[in-house]
């Protein structure tokens, strides 16, 4: 019997709907908040009235596209957390009501599990290959920086993470004191393939074990231009590439190098990496660097599965939904749920 599940995601700034068959990807719609770009950052109670104002006609089009019925799902899944309350909670109503008038199955979604699981999806054009039991996960996003042992679908381990600052942060804290507009992640990347990786060379942080910390790097960054600035004020504008391609650099040098450690530690050479940083085209260079020289095998996310999606929530509610690991109605938004 074929299994559709409707993943819905709603935890930050993005509006998403997935219908997702046996394991296969049919839609992904998402709907990306613009309102925010203005405030440096998202404005959470301008974030859930976008999300109140996209999340209809989001699902509209996923069941559209994925030329499936209401009537077709057999399930909902939805992100219960972590995230922007007032966000998660417009997914959660939306999952609850639609569960209820189609009296199907409501399955909570971790959203940090699900960006690892992200790695499962086949869609209609092909069959992926898919991360052996156990392997690492590199989790990298805007609000998290992780290293975890990943034993089964739904057994994670986290072995090392920030003590501050998240990977995504640091890209989007420097972004801005450059004058990029946010979220900057995605332009200090474009701006590095133009720049010189060693133009410049910034303190990486020395922390012990398998933990990450970035808001040194960051403060360090913002002096370091502060002092340029005093001697030429155009010396951002001026040295703008090659300023992105060596913050970029040294982010993705302490990425790699507590992920080495984690693969010497732990004796585990499938590595995948994930969350909205694994979009950027140094952290995937370097992986594919490290997959030649260190014979590790790397997974990385296929395009649009980096960031925040609702493709993912949908298949980690398919493994969900296998074990008949369902949700009562009286199951409330969470924001600061963890991997555990
Ligand atoms: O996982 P995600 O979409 O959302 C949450 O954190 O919830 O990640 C967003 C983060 C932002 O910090 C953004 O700047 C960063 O991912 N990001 C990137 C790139 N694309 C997104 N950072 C560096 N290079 C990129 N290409």
């Amino acid at each position: 019997m074929s299994i559709t599940i409707l993943g819905i995601e709603s935890s930050c700034d993005d509006t998403s709907a997935s219908v997702l068959r046996d394991g296969v990807i049919h839609s992904n719609i998402t709907a990306t908040q613009t309102v925010h770009m203005a405030y440096g950052g998202v404005v959470p109670e301008l974030a859930s009235r976008a999300h109140q104002q996209n999340i209809i006609p989001v699902v509209d089009q996923a069941l559209k596209e994925a030329n499936v019925t209401a009537d077709e799902i057999d399930a909902v899944a939805f992100t219960r957390g972590p995230g922007l309350l007032g966000s998660l909670m417009v997914g959660t109503s939306f999952a609850k009501g639609f569960a209820l008038s189609k009296n199907i199955p409501l399955i909570e979604v971790n959203h940090l599990k699900a960006h690892i699981l992200a790695h499962f999806i086949d869609d209609l054009k092909n069959t992926y290959d898919h991360p052996n039991f156990p392997f690492l996960a590199l989790l990298v996003s805007g609000g998290n920086s992780q290293i975890i042992i990943v034993k089964d679908h739904m057994d994670m381990e986290v072995i090392g993470e920030t003590i501050d600052d998240a990977a995504g942060e640091a890209f989007d804290k420097c972004a801005k004191v450059m004058g990029i507009s946010y979220p900057g992640g995605p332009i200090i990347d474009k701006r590095s393939k133009e720049g010189n990786p060693l133009a410049f060379e910034f303190s990486k942080p020395k922390i012990q074990g398998l933990n990450y910390s970035f808001s040194g790097l960051k403060t360090s960054f913002l002096y370091f231009l502060r002092d340029r600035v005093k001697e030429n004020p155009n010396f951002i504008e001026e040295n703008m590439n090659d300023l992105c391609a060596s913050i970029q650099y040294t982010i993705v040098d302490v990425l790699m190098n507590k992920v080495k450690r984690a693969v010497r530690e732990t004796g585990i050479k499938e590595v995948a990496i994930a969350g909205g940083v694994s979009a950027n085209s140094g952290l995937q260079n370097a992986m594919k660097e490290a997959a030649v020289k260190m014979g590790w095998k790397v997974y990385i996310p296929q395009l649009g599965y980096s960031l925040d999606n609702a493709a993912m929530v949908a298949i980690t509610g398919y493994f969900k939904y296998l074990k008949k690991d369902f949700v009562e109605q009286d199951t409330a938004p969470f924001a600061r749920m963890t991997i555990k």
